[in-house]
């Protein structure tokens, strides 16, 4: 719901999904709650509703149930610009340890199970907190990976809308293993300095 509070925010009309409607519905209200007027571009629906009726469709779910859910809706998919923001990690003490997936990435697991979509890798190493408080001017890279231009593009648009947010093209999907596994170490790095940090590609003009 960070996310989708994010880019209600930045002015797209965002079809929050759950598996269950009343959620959907609980976590919008709390969220209006919260935020007023700008997260008013937001509302609750199911995930069936979410991915039939959503042009870019944002597959948000932790990250065990990532690939089911796309398997799900793959038909409802098909030809849209799907983004994949999970990471598959776990907690070791005070720190977290990557777990590589089949095929290197969970985003390549997705684009596996729902071939008709136009998967794009995005947003894995943003801080949850940070993402989640409009109040918080978030500053800093996004890391763009995916096989489909056009769909590249169009999340790399998405991304910039965000103020402050720079997205930055970093290759085809399969390099989406890279960013997955990256985050575990961010937030192994934000407990050790109890930071939340933000990745920023020195040199870019
Ligand atoms: N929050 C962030 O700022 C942030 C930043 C970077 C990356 N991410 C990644 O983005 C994903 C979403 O983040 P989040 O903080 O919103 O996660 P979350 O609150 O832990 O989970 C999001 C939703 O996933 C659904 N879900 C849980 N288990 C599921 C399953 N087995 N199958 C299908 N759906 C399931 C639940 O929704 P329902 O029960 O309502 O269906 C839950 O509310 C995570 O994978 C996270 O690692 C998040």
């Amino acid at each position: 719901m960070a996310l989708a509070a994010r880019l209600a925010d930045a002015g797209y009309e965002v079809i929050a999904g759950s598996r269950s409607l009343e959620r959907a519905e609980a976590a919008v209200v709390e969220l209006r709650a919260t935020w007023g007027d700008r997260v008013s571009r937001l509302v609750p629906a199911t995930n069936e509703t979410a991915a039939v009726e959503g042009e870019i469709v944002v597959l948000a779910t932790q990250w065990e149930g990532l690939v089911d859910t796309a398997r799900q809706h793959a038909e409802a998919l098909a030809g849209k610009v799907v983004v994949s923001m999970a990471n598959a990690l776990v907690k070791q003490g005070r720190q977290f340890a990557a777990i590589i997936p089949e095929g290197g990435s969970l985003s390549v697991q997705v684009a596996a199970v729902a071939p008709g979509a136009r998967v794009v890798a995005a947003y894995q190493h943003l801080p949850a907190r940070e993402l989640g408080d409009l109040a918080v001017d978030m500053h800093g890279d996004v890391l763009v990976c995916g096989d489909d231009a056009a769909a590249v593009e169009t999340v790399c648009e998405m991304t910039a809308r965000m103020p402050r947010l720079r997205p930055v093209g970093a290759g085809p999907l399969v390099n989406a293993a890279g960013v997955e596994a990256l985050t575990a170490v961010l937030l192994t790095v934000n407990v050790r300095h109890k930071i939340h940090s933000m990745l920023e590609i020195v040199g870019l003009p």
